[in-house]
């Protein structure tokens, strides 16, 4: 049994979730970007001393063992059997969404995305100079949907030439459905619209849901599609930047391989080669019983919220270790959100107005963190809007 309850120290270890200003007040629990307070699988560990201790750390290159790490974790939790030249290391998946964006799509296109949406979606479409087509989705007061019919429209009337798909959709925690895909392959195929989805957090995904990837949706999708995937949001390996992108289409993984080298992305990171092939050698058992922990985390979160503030509402994650908290019944902008929760809960939650249309009043929770710190952080919560509702009483 693996030992998800243990604290560690992570303040002073330039980590960007405990060091930057806004965690600087000890009281202050980060629970904002998306890496987890566990530590990593134990055979990464090992493996990354033993490198460091061989102290050689010249240019590195993929061996045979990396790839067939990447086919092997792919084929046994996923049942995606991927070719061995089909994938291409990147330094981290929103580098990937930028180089995508630039080999598929021309200055001034249009790429469409679902909103709200993890926020570097944007950024990647336009730092490089094209537009944001956004297709809002429905929220039902309980789950998102995607409407096809404004999905379609939203391509066509823009000429959208790429659609950026997050599957499983952080921050909503939708594990998007075999139907729903396949809707979105098609009306996709239809009007020539390349896909990248951004597969990150395929690992995480609870209950009877089920995550697919695009390709198995339909063969034909791998003429039109790239999917992101990486160890580092399963292994918590996020620092080690290492990403392994699946491009089936010859001339799209040329495009894109091109692209990479235009942008001066050279050989991968040595530490994140052998950190990959471990996690995926070795990995199973320990996300097996990380996503137990993880479910237990999440009930917890529910309980909490329906017996002692029932007027907030969480949004049923179906995937992810982030939890979508819908609390627009406080009644503030989200400003007073955003200061309420840092400076009253002493919480650093990520804002539900930083990923767009249909996110404000909103929080995202990440809870990949020690039971004992998320029963402390609801606490603080608790406690935090007592106080205002006696305020306002009194
Ligand atoms: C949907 C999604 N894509 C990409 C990333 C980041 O990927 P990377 O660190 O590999 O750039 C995240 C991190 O939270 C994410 O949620």
């Amino acid at each position: 049994m693996y030992n998800f309850d243990k604290i560690v120290n992570r303040r002073q270890t330039n980590s960007i979730k405990y060091d930057r200003e806004k965690a600087q007040d000890t009281r202050i629990i980060p629970m904002w970007v998306a890496d987890m307070d566990f530590e990593t699988l134990p055979e990464v560990k090992q493996v990354l001393i033993k490198r460091a201790e061989h102290g050689i750390f010249g240019y590195a290159a993929p061996t045979d063992s990396y790839y067939q790490s990447v086919i092997h974790w792919l084929g046994t939790r996923h049942d995606f059997h991927v070719e061995k030249d089909w994938i291409i290391p990147t330094p981290g998946i929103v580098t990937a969404l930028k180089l995508a964006v630039r080999a598929y799509t021309k200055p001034s296109d249009n790429v469409m995305i679902m909103k709200p949406v993890y926020y570097p979606f944007d950024a990647s479409i336009q730092l490089n100079g094209r537009t944001v087509i956004e297709c809002p989705l429905s929220f039902n007061g309980k789950q998102y949907i995607c409407d096809f019919d404004v999905f379609e429209q939203q391509i066509v009337q823009n000429n959208v030439k790429m659609f950026i798909l997050c599957h499983p959709h952080n921050p909503i925690g939708r594990v998007w459905s075999r139907n729903e895909l396949y809707q979105i392959g098609m009306i996709c195929k239809k009007h020539h619209v390349y896909v990248v989805s951004d597969e990150i957090h395929m690992d995480f995904v609870y209950g009877d849901n089920q995550h697919i990837a695009f390709y198995n949706v339909d063969q034909s999708f791998k003429d039109f599609t790239i999917i992101c995937t990486s160890p580092s949001k399963t292994f918590n390996l996020a620092a080690l930047q290492t990403s392994n992108i699946i491009i089936a289409n010859e001339d799209m993984r040329k495009k894109f391989v091109d692209e990479k080298i235009a942008s001066g992305i050279s050989d991968p990171n040595i530490f994140g080669l052998e950190a990959c092939i471990a996690a995926y050698t070795y990995g199973a058992k320990w996300v097996d019983e990380l996503l137990v922990y993880l479910q237990g985390n999440i009930d917890y979160m529910k309980t909490f919220f329906a017996e002692h503030l029932p007027e907030i509402k969480v949004i049923d994650p179906q995937g992810l270790y982030l939890v979508w908290v819908d609390m627009r019944s406080l009644g503030m902008n989200n400003q007073e959100l955003e200061d309420f929760m840092l400076k009253k809960a002493h919480l650093w939650l990520d804002e539900g107005y930083i990923f767009g249309t249909g996110g404000d009043g909103f929080e995202r929770f990440n809870v990949a963190c020690p039971r004992s710190v998320l029963k402390q952080a609801l606490e603080q919560l608790e406690s935090a809007i007592k106080e205002i509702k006696v305020t306002v009483r009194a």
